[in-house]
């Protein structure tokens, strides 16, 4: 393999991108790691460069002008606009897909195609540009029914519809919302399918071609508020393991769904090197993918790299370069869990520029990722978006890590703070029975 890269630019300013920082920073080969554009928890920790995430050009200049060797990718609107292509013309590597893998997160419709021509286990869908004949179609089917934007849509492409007539004013809204911006764009078009009923698992997968590694299991909280009521939302804490996905449940998925996810993607020609981010339903039939996602989740990432002993670096190197046959994971027996802290409103109307209080220092054992969060002129930590901190722990038991976690979220001082109080829950509920 080629020598590990010297200097490395994570892309991105979220929760999701603070662990990347972290985790590269613990890699033995002590690279120089920089961000762009960052937020104010991680340029406390490395240097950060003011680019956004949808500058292309401005992002390819400055990884020339930084002499970077090494890109890893955060989220997926850079994916989808060909971060990686455009880094690839310029001879630097990266981690990440190119616009042709990054297609299966920004279609839904796409997805759903291959996923029923290469019989992958799903649920039952039909594609529409027609309001009348999707709600014609949905009005035939059981409710509750799943109505969906095709696009990137931040989270709010989705309608779990309780009734045919609460999915029937999903199906005009989403289809008025994503209408074309101009007469020469394709026509909006949704997907309507059925429920799904089960617990939901999200699956990271490093892949490169045809090679892939599984990363620790890990389960997200989506929805706003506690018992999972609301709306959803990027995701409002996680933990991992997720114990519910038991060793031989986690072979089925591998065996139904990654390694036919991951032939299927090579056999459509797309030369995959990133994260496959599977979210998978298990339902009484067997698990089934809701989506795939082509990055890191976002808290997933907090909970599933700090169990990693594996060094990040030479993995998502190794990835980036065809070079992950063989490769195999070392994984710290400790739970991990993470605990959002919101600004108060979100993921609708939140307020911003509330001064933030971190304790200082730590418990060991606890790590603040920053999301949302800046620096006011007076040069005070303030909030900059509705999800604010990821609060960590690791603990020898999920309970344990719960305990440290929700403390150092007790003390965290902020007017709009807000989290949910369950995170885990589920799981501690199943270890108490
Ligand atoms: P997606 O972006 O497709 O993952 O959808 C966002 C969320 O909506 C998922 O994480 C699920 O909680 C829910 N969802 C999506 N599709 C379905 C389905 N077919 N049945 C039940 N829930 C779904
Ligand atoms: N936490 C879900 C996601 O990253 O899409």
């Amino acid at each position: 393999m080629a020598p590990l890269p010297r200097s490395i630019l994570v892309v991105g300013s979220g929760g999701r991108e603070h662990a990347l920082v972290h985790a590269l920073r613990r890699s033995p080969s002590q690279p120089r790691v920089l961000a762009a554009p960052g937020n104010a928890g991680i340029a406390d920790d490395v240097p950060c460069l003011p680019v956004a995430v949808d500058n292309i050009r401005g992002l390819v200049e400055l990884v020339q002008r930084e002499a970077i060797d090494f890109v890893v990718v955060g989220p997926e609107v850079p994916l989808s606009l060909g971060l990686v292509d455009a880094l690839e013309a310029a001879g630097v590597p990266a981690y990440g897909p190119k616009a042709d893998g990054a297609r299966l997160e920004a279609s839904k419709i796409y997805t759903k195609e291959i996923l029923q021509k290469y019989r992958i286990p799903t649920a039952d869908a039909a594609f529409f540009e027609d309001a009348d004949a999707a709600i014609a179609y949905l009005r035939a089917r059981p409710a509750p029914i799943v109505v969906k934007a095709d696009g990137l849509a931040a989270g709010k492409g989705v309608v779990v519809a309780a009734s045919h007539d609460e999915a029937a004013a999903a199906v005009q809204a989403l289809l008025a919302l994503h209408s074309r911006p101009e007469p020469s764009a394709p026509p909006a078009r949704i997907l309507i399918e059925d429920c799904l009923v089960g617990e939901e698992t999200s699956l990271l997968v490093v892949v490169s071609g045809r090679d892939y590694v599984i990363l620790p299991t890990s389960q997200d909280h989506k929805r706003v508020g506690d018992n999972d009521t609301g709306p959803n939302t990027g995701g409002m804490g996680t933990y991992s393991p997720a114990e519910v996905v038991t060793p031989d449940l986690l072979a089925r998925i591998d065996r139904e769904i990654v390694r036919p996810s991951v032939d299927a993607i090579a056999a459509e020609g797309i030369d995959f090197r990133g994260t496959l981010f599977i979210g998978i339903m298990l339902t009484a039939d067997g698990p089934k993918v809701l989506e795939y996602n082509t990055r890191f989740g976002d808290p997933e990432t907090q909970v599933v790299l700090p169990r990693l002993r594996t060094d990040v670096v030479s993995l998502l190197w190794a990835a980036a370069h065809g070079e992950l046959a063989g490769v195999s994971l070392d994984v710290r027996p400790e739970h991990a869990l993470c605990v959002v802290i919101a600004a108060r409103g979100y993921p609708d109307r939140y307020p911003k520029g509330d001064v933030i209080q971190i304790p200082d220092p730590l418990p060991p054992e606890v790590t603040v990722y920053h999301a949302g969060t800046a620096r006011s002129a007076a040069g005070e930590l303030v909030t900059h978006g509705g999800r604010v901190l990821g609060v960590t722990a690791l603990g020898p038991t999920l309970p344990a890590a719960a305990h440290s976690a929700y403390a150092t979220c007790e003390r965290i001082t902020c007017a709009s703070k807000y989290f949910r109080r369950d995170i885990g829950a589920r799981q501690l509920r199943r270890e108490s029975v």
